[in-house]
């Protein structure tokens, strides 16, 4: 009873002091900071003790005022340390939680704190607004700017922060955080990915409980191999498609990093997310910027669906290079060659992209390299000349072959990294990334030049300049990355190692800035030995990513599936190949959900599936902008049904594409009923036919009047609350549907 009192009378001392309750001050009077977007609050307040909170971060309130209750009906006040919910959590002082910040001063304390001095709002656009809180330690000179970029429509935002100081001599971060956010549910469940080569993208669900759950990656490049930075959390019971409260959260940044996700004592949500501080404590000077990179986020209330569309239509609009434009179909030829291919080949190849009806072919791997010729993954990164016996005429011949064909032409290259058997391995040791005292080890046979290094990062720039000199009509890159980072270790950094991981990825950044600056709008894939590097860092440098090594379309349904949550239909490439044992109308119908490319054998098709593959082209031309720009919809689950069913819709609602897959091959599987269509205007009227058929099939579907002429007709509501059965069986095991108004 004595130790009950002692403490009952420690927690009023801290509800005064932490001025949350008991200081007589009501909401109103107190300094709050609402961020906005059509669906979606974030409430800040700044307590008496001058600590900036968030006191709410879900579905907006109907009335502004009630956001002053939540903070009493959810337990937030008056913890033990008075900033459990803190907006960025400093070290050192009082609290007990993972930090968002952590510092060494110049004077060797450990201790931060940080209070409100100001904020400022800035419009940016109709859309966007701009939030800038500058919090500031009472005792050292060190300040952070915490910066809310929302963006209204599409209801999302990024956050971010700056830190600064003006100590006498250089402060080390130990840690800093890009956001801290707050949730409060009776339970949270986490979606999370893991993976590997050819096996990216692989979702697994749980409830958190108590204690800290981290999602991070130590790779350096390749950063998001065994898990990307992407994440879900939904609130008080798994979401569904369209219903239940999800934050889908993302890092924008292409190396290490780390996101905690702590309940805390009182049952609150803090996620925590920045750059990863392993092996990174950060030396900041005086006077200099250390800014973090953005922390994305959405929330929906109205599940998984609403939240994918906010962040497909914020990629399209703000942060894919040219989301808004058009993309270009091609003909790959890394599986159907490899390396050995010569001048020859390569005009059949060109012969073969106008034959199927794609754009642009694309020369992958193996053209460069003369001391030591690209003739397999063990020689020749960094030696960017033609090979003399493959290209004789140098790629600047092929070019103007492609032209003369009446196709684009594109290239591969892998830029960050050395060969050790390379001119330039031998000529810049200094370069590369390893241990100057231990034995090299290897990824994929070769290791990652220093782009903390401005000579290499000049270097890595050239390579893309100098492609664009000898053939200036070059329209298409695919910027591959195949390497992991084994002994971290720079010589251009001297003492300085600890700033490596940090400082590589800003050196990625300032190549990509130069390139993109001098080439705005030219198409770039971003590949990472595929799927290691997809994330909205890289991509505000690059049109499309390339998914998975793994085109088996099967595998690749769960793939794009799970990367269609966050990003974003026209920028995954999507190839046809010879992977899976699928016909190959299901290989292309898997492709077109998204950015359709193919790696095949022209010359061996036959001759019904060449016109089919031709067909399909024209068909998915004609449906590509609802694909790309529409919104897109998720019907039946393939890892709940047997049958994968998806539609894009156009904005105005007239026209959509709906795809259908069969994903469990047991004796009788298929649409057993219909599937429910969404998206739609269920006062308008739509027609349904079948699209893409292998030539010499019938439509059970389009009727008589095969190929398309279904002249049923269907109300919107019925489509969306009926439904329409796509007929997938085994003998039918992918429908591509065309869903029209009248
Ligand atoms: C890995 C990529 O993912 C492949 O598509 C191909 O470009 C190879 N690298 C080439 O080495």
């Amino acid at each position: 009873m004595k130790n009950k009192n002692v403490f009952y009378k420690g927690w009023l001392i801290m509800f005064c002091s932490t001025g949350l309750l008991g200081t007589g001050a009501s909401y109103a009077q107190m300094v709050t900071i609402p961020v906005e977007t059509a669906k979606t609050a974030i409430i800040l307040q700044v307590a008496s003790n001058k600590d900036l909170n968030t006191i709410y971060l879900g579905k907006k309130l109907n009335n502004p005022d009630e956001y002053g209750n939540v903070p009493g009906v959810y337990k937030q006040a008056g913890d033990y340390t008075g900033m459990y919910n803190s907006a960025y959590t400093p070290a050192g002082s009082r609290n007990l939680l993972e930090p968002a910040i952590a510092v060494t001063h110049a004077d060797g304390n450990n201790s931060l704190d940080l209070k409100y001095v100001n904020h400022t709002t800035t419009r940016v656009s109709d859309d966007i607004s701009l939030l800038s809180v500058q919090l500031k330690d009472p005792v050292y000179d060190f300040q952070v700017t915490l910066y809310y970029k929302s963006y209204y429509n599409e209801d999302v935002i990024e956050q971010w922060s700056v830190i600064e100081h003006h100590e006498k001599g250089s402060v080390t971060l130990q840690k800093y955080a890009s956001a801290n956010i707050d949730l409060n549910a009776g339970s949270y469940w986490l979606r999370q990915y893991h993976g590997d080569w050819a096996k990216e993208m692989r979702p697994e669900e749980t409830e958190l409980s108590h204690g800290i759950k981290t999602l991070d990656s130590k790779l350096g490049t390749r950063a998001d191999l065994f898990m990307p930075s992407v994440f879900m959390v939904s609130l008080d019971h798994p979401a569904t498609e369209d219903e239940g409260s999800v934050l889908f959260g993302s890092l924008e940044w292409s190396g290490n990093f780390k996101t905690d996700l702590e309940i805390d004592p009182q049952d609150n949500l803090r996620i925590i997310s920045g750059i990863n501080n392993y092996a990174s404590p950060y030396p900041l000077a005086a006077g200099q910027a250390f800014e973090t990179p953005p922390f994305v986020y959405t929330f929906s209330a109205e599940g998984k669906g609403k939240a994918s569309r906010n962040l497909q239509s914020w990629a399209r609009n703000y942060k894919l290079v040219d989301g808004k434009g058009s993309r270009m179909t091609l003909l790959n030829n890394w599986e159907s060659t490899y390396f050995d291919f010569n001048e020859t080949r390569l005009s059949e190849l060109l012969k073969d992209t106008k034959k199927l009806g794609v754009d642009l072919f694309l020369l992958d791997d193996g053209w460069f390299g003369n001391s030591y010729p690209r003739n397999d993954d063990h020689a020749g990164l960094g030696d960017w000349q033609e090979n003399r016996k493959k290209l004789p005429n140098g790629i600047a011949a092929i070019a103007r072959e492609a032209q003369s064909d009446g196709v684009k032409f594109g290239i591969w290259i892998e830029p960050e990294m050395v060969s050790p058997k390379s001119d330039l391995y031998v000529k810049h040791p200094d370069w590369v990334v390893k241990q100057p005292k231990r034995e090299e080890y290897y990824f994929r046979n070769q290791l990652v030049l220093d782009l903390s290094n401005t000579q290499v990062q000049d270097f890595v720039y050239q390579i893309v300049d100098s492609l664009f000199i000898k053939d200036p009509a070059l329209a298409y890159i695919k910027w591959d990355c195949n390497a992991v980072i084994y002994n971290a270790y720079s010589v251009h950094l001297h003492q300085n190692q600890s700033q490596f991981y940090v400082e590589y990825v800003r050196g990625l950044y300032k190549v990509l800035q130069r390139i993109r600056t001098k080439y705005p709008n030219v198409p770039m894939m971003l590949c990472s030995g595929g799927g290691a590097r997809v994330d909205y860092g890289a991509l505000q440098y690059f049109t499309e990513f390339w998914p998975s090594d793994n085109t088996d379309p099967l595998e690749r349904i769960f793939m794009q599936w799970e990367y269609s949550y966050f990003f974003p239909a026209i920028a995954s490439a999507n190839h046809v190949t010879d992977w899976g044992k699928q016909p190959l109308k299901f290989r292309v119908d898997v492709a077109i959900m998204g950015k359709l490319g193919f790696d095949i054998v022209i010359d061996k098709l036959s001759g019904n599936d060449l016109k089919f593959c031709q067909d399909a082209i024209a068909i998915y031309n004609a449906n590509k902008p609802v694909i790309w720009q529409g919104d897109q919809y998720r019907l039946s689950d393939p890892r709940t049904e047997s049958v994968a069913s998806l539609m894009y819709v156009s904005a105005d609602r007239s026209s959509a594409v709906m795809l259908n897959y069969l994903v469990n091959y047991r004796y009788g599987e298929g649409s057993k009923r219909p599937i429910r269509l969404k998206g739609l205007d269920a006062a308008k009227k739509y027609t349904i036919s079948e699209i893409n058929l292998y030539p010499g099939s019938t439509s059970p579907i389009n009727g008589t009047h095969s190929p398309i002429n279904s002249t049923k007709v269907y109300s919107g509501d019925f489509l969306m609350t009926v439904g329409f059965n796509p007929e997938i069986s085994a003998g039918r095991t992918s429908v591509v549907l065309q869903v029209k108004t009248l």
